[in-house]
């Protein structure tokens, strides 16, 4: 049937010194045994700072990555505090996660600049975690599907079938994100089929059926299993329950 990846990524965002995100990191991969599996692949996002200490450790492993946090527009130049897309690809960096809710929110970044950053993430060989969510208010006015056509059209709909081949989708309703409040299995189902169904309607069934749609919002081990089970949940981004190794590779585990 199909043929898309099962992916858990973790999003460190701004927690740990390099040397305590080393023995995470060691730890996580002592856990899984040194391979995603069950999952087809594990993505590490730890801060910048981080990235290049993390490489030797992955050389004997299967199938986990890399990922930044953020990317900027350009390839270099007088961006006083920004990192380029060349700087990640030369050490290794596999992939960046554009357009979390927490970039939106807190450093204004808006539709069109986050497309001006996938554009630019693909031209250098890097893979995007693409995210996009509703916030709260949105939800209970019932904007949801309507928000999140948006984001899904204006940051990802100019690329050509091969570029979007690139692209990774993170449902994350901003609602459920580090507050405890996951969405139920059905609701993520719905929103991640409604998704899908966009992907279909600009690229087709093929590439529909092949792209991976995570889920992100307070991901725990007790609650991953019931989401990772529905239809068109093809894993999680994980945030808080991602800093601590047993819960996470819990969570990995429960790919099926
Ligand atoms: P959370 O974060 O798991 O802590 O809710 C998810 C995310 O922001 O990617």
């Amino acid at each position: 049937m199909t043929m898309r990846k099962k992916i858990v990524a973790g999003n460190w965002k701004m927690n740990t010194t390099v040397s305590e995100g080393k023995q995470l990191l060691q730890d996580i991969i002592k856990l899984l045994g040194g391979t995603s599996e069950p999952a087809d692949e594990v993505i590490i996002c730890p801060p910048f700072t981080h990235l290049y200490a993390f490489k030797p450790f992955l050389s004997d492993t299967k199938n986990i990555y890399l990922g930044a946090q953020n990317v900027h527009t350009e390839d270099s130049g007088a961006y006083t505090g920004e990192i380029s897309a060349i700087m990640l690809k030369d050490i290794g960096v596999d992939y960046v996660i554009i357009g979390h809710s927490e970039r939106r929110q807190y450093f204004k970044e808006d539709d069109i600049l986050l497309r001006q950053k996938v554009e630019q993430a693909l031209k250098h060989g890097l893979k995007v975690i693409f995210c996009v969510g509703e916030t709260e208010d949105e939800y209970e006015r019932n904007h949801s599907e309507h928000v999140v056509k948006r984001q899904v059209i204006s940051a990802l709909f100019t690329l050509e079938p091969d570029q979007f081949q690139n692209i990774i989708i993170a449902y994350e309703p901003v609602w459920a994100i580090g507050t405890g409040k996951t969405a139920t299995p059905d609701y993520a189902q719905k929103m991640h089929s409604f998704i899908r169904g966009l992907v279909k309607q600009r690229y087709g069934e093929k590439i529909a059926e092949g792209t991976t749609i995570l889920y992100g919002g307070s991901i725990k081990p007790s609650n991953a299993g019931a989401l990772f089970q529905q239809p068109d949940v093809d894993g999680g981004l994980v945030g808080g329950a991602s800093l601590d190794a047993q819960s996470f590779v819990e969570i990995v585990k429960q790919i099926s």
